[in-house]
């Protein structure tokens, strides 16, 4: 049968055989990449480059090594700004990305075997090409190139790890190929080669998608988000994948679809499959399903919640500030369809993407098979409950500053009375602002002004404007319209130390829970000492960084509101302060003054904030030269702020 198949798969595809024996033979992956056939599309475009071209081509990969090949991932780099219409036996990997594929914004993309993602080597299957080998028919729409002329990617390589590929070989009867061995440096692999699995990957946030139970037409999924990243945060999360093979959720506790709908079982073959199925009390058939957290007050439901880690409004904290808060867990019973009725027949879900409310943009690579995950006995026993079947799925960051980046640093310092604000528009501006300039620097402050919100601080700018001999500009800079902004004010600076206080302002309608943020002082942070009234520790792994959260208790900052008298006195924004305290000792050459007292970048709630572009700078070359110790200064420099703010 497969000696058949096979006959039928050269005579069909391959054009042209004898290009293979023309090339060196591959003792390692090999693959090709064949442009079968092409032709004009509609519309007709009177620029030749422009003009749109359907292409047919198959992507074949042929494991000629010997060991396994697990979870193959190649890179097509399209030249041509291709759009990929389908590609058989494959899937794109991406941010959930679904047919049609636009490929010209990344340059290419990376394609996934599904549902047979391992290819065996011939030894272990004398020589069957069905396991051997991968061949992906790809569809799609290509510019510019017209027959006889032939669009083929620039580059192709397996992105799998420990692979180096030769360069595509140069093309030859419409077909390029590459030949990717074993990288000899490489971590040790043999010993995974061995297994049918992968080993599990680090990233920002892990995945895993246990299958803990399985029947013939449904199975029992466990799903563990776990967040990595030490600056990592995501609020109000939402997961969503594709499912590949017309599965449908019929029940869910520690998380729930964001749409309850099973029209799409109702009217289709679920429907007809399923005819005895109460699809009322089925929760989501949805292709491309968003999951939700459950709010705290489900923990303890015994119908939603009850699943440990579950249920915490979809927060996700960095590991090293609360370990329990850094996971959320929820579990699903999933309904399979045919052909698949079968328990052994399991395929997880594709295209994953996790997203949050002020949260980094993050990129999920695909499922990986790996080693069934162990759990510890619900039973209380010693002996652990193994997982059926594992995949791991990993979310890296993208960015952590997001585009607008949605807070802001301010600086200011005791020599100098003037505050450099926020920048203009630091994030972002509507385009259409006509009443203020979105590119005028923004104006320097009286400390004062900081207290107020920004559309209240027109007179005292102009007041303090006037009072330093500045002219206004005719047209005023717009606001930074940040939700949350940092002043960093030096405070102190001795011979032998030096201090500064830090004050978040909450701008914003919603409070902030759990909240922390990060200063990174490249030069002055060997010096750190103490924090006074947050919790501020060394950021772990970095030598450069303070973590900061709220003590316990005052772990909140609350919600812009209304002053004491609305009609007179303007909003008041939510606050938390701290003086933070260095010293000098062993950093010879530290000028604390003129910037290595003020952080270069500053993270909120994991995001990095908008940092402005110049320092207060001292007029006369003052140096603060105080008698006593530096402990009694920072006390006497926390009465002064406690009067100012
Ligand atoms: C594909 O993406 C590119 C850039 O990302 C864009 O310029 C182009 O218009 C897109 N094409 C289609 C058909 O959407
Ligand atoms: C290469 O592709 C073109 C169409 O794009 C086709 O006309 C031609 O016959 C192909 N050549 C070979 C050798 O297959
Ligand atoms: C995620 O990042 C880790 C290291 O930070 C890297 O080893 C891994 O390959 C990345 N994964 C993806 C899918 O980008
Ligand atoms: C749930 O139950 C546990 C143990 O009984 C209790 O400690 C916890 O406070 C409860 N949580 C909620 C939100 O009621
Ligand atoms: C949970 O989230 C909702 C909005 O989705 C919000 O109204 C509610 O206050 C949050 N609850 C907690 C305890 O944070
Ligand atoms: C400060 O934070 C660290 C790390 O999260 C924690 O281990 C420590 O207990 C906290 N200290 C206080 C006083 O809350
Ligand atoms: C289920 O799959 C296994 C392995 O793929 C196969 O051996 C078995 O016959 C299948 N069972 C049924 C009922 O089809
Ligand atoms: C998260 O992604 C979903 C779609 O997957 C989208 O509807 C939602 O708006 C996104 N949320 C944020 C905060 O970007
Ligand atoms: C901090 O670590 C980086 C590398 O991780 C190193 O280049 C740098 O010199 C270190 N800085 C200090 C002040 O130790
Ligand atoms: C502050 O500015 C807002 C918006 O311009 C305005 O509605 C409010 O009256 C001002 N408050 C005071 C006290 O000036
Ligand atoms: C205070 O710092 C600002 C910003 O660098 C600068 O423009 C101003 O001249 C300084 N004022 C004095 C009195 O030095």
């Amino acid at each position: 049968m497969s000696i058949v198949f096979t006959i039928f798969v050269l005579s069909t595809f391959i054009s042209l055989p004898k290009t293979i024996s023309q090339t060196q033979p591959c003792n390692a992956i090999s693959l090709s990449y064949i442009h079968n056939s092409g032709y004009q599309i509609p519309p007709a475009s009177a620029t030749p480059a422009d003009q749109a071209y359907n292409f047919q081509s198959t992507l074949t990969l042929t494991n000629a090594g010997t060991g396994l090949l697990n979870s193959w991932r190649v890179f097509v780099g399209f030249q041509h700004r291709e759009i990929l219409v389908s590609a058989s036996n494959a899937v794109v990997v991406g941010d959930g990305v679904s047919f049609p594929v636009n490929v010209s914004g990344s340059g290419g993309v990376v394609l996934a075997g599904f549902p047979v993602s391992d290819l065996k080597s011939g030894i272990e299957t004398a020589g069957d090409f069905n396991q051997m080998q991968a061949r992906v028919q790809l569809v799609g729409t290509q510019f510019g190139v017209a027959p006889p002329s032939v669009p083929l990617p620039a580059s192709l390589y397996l992105v799998n790890d420990g692979y180096l590929c030769s360069t595509p070989s140069s093309p030859a009867n419409n077909e390029t190929h590459v030949c990717c061995e074993r990288d000899p440096n490489a971590l040790p692999i043999t010993t995974v080669e061995a297994e049918p699995f992968e080993t599990r990957q680090e990233g920002d946030i892990s995945i895993m998608y246990d299958v803990v139970s399985s029947q013939e037409t449904e199975y029992m999924a466990q799903v563990t988000i776990s967040n990595h990243n030490t600056l990592g945060r995501l609020d109000y999360w939402q997961l969503s994948w594709d499912w590949m093979r017309d599965e449908f959720i019929h029940s869910m506790k520690g998380a729930y679809p964001s749409i309850i709908d099973t029209n799409p079982c109702i009217f289709g073959r679920q429907g007809e499959f399923y005819k005895d199925l109460d699809f009322s009390k089925a929760l989501n058939c949805e292709r491309r399903p968003i999951i939700i957290d459950l709010p705290l007050d489900k923990t303890n439901d015994t119908q939603l919640g009850l699943v440990p880690f579950c249920c915490r409004n979809g927060t996700l904290l960095p590991p090293s500030m609360d370990a329990s808060k850094s996971v959320s867990v929820f579990n699903m019973q999933v309904f399979k369809m045919p052909p698949d009725l079968n328990r052994t027949q399991l395929t997880p879900p594709q295209n994953w993407k996790i997203n949050g409310t002020m949260s980094p943009d993050y990129q999920c690579g695909p499922p990986v098979r790996v080693s069934p995950t162990r759990f510890p006995n619900p039973s209380g026993l010693t002996s652990d409950s193994t997982a059926v079947a594992s995949w791991q799925v990993i979310c890296n960051m993208t960015q952590t500053k997001p585009n607008p980046p949605k807070c802001c640093v301010s600086f200011s310092a005791f020599f100098n009375k003037s505050i450099v604000p926020c920048s203009t528009c630091a994030c972002g501006c509507t385009s259409t602002t006509s009443t203020c300039s979105t590119t005028t620097p923004a104006l320097l402050l009286p400390s004062d002004a900081l207290l107020v919100p920004f559309d209240n601080r027109t007179t005292k700018i102009a007041d303090f404007a006037r009072d330093n001999d500045q002219v206004l500009p005719d047209i005023l800079p717009c606001s930074d319209n940040c939700g949350v902004s940092i002043n960093w004010h030096l405070l102190s600076d001795f011979k032998d130390g030096w201090t500064a206080r830090m004050t978040i302002f909450n701008w914003g309608e919603t409070s902030f829970a759990d909240w922390f943020a990060a200063v990174e002082l490249d030069k002055s942070m060997a010096g750190f000492k103490d924090v006074f009234s947050f919790n501020g520790t060394r950021l772990t792994g970095s030598n450069n960084t303070i973590f900061l959260q709220g003590l316990p208790g005052l772990n909140y900052i609350v919600a812009e509101a209304d002053g004491k008298n609305p009609k007179k006195d303007p909003r008041v924004p939510g606050m938390q302060q701290s003086v933070i305290s260095f010293t000098k000792k062993s950093i010879p050459g530290l000028d604390v003054a003129r910037g290595d007292g003020f952080p270069n970048k500053v993270y909120f709630n994991g995001l990095e904030c908008s940092v402005p572009p110049v320092l207060p700078i001292t007029g006369h070359g003052i140096r603060m030269t105080i008698a006593f110790s530096s402990v009694s200064a920072t006390l006497i420099m926390m009465l002064f702020l406690h009067n100012l703010l």
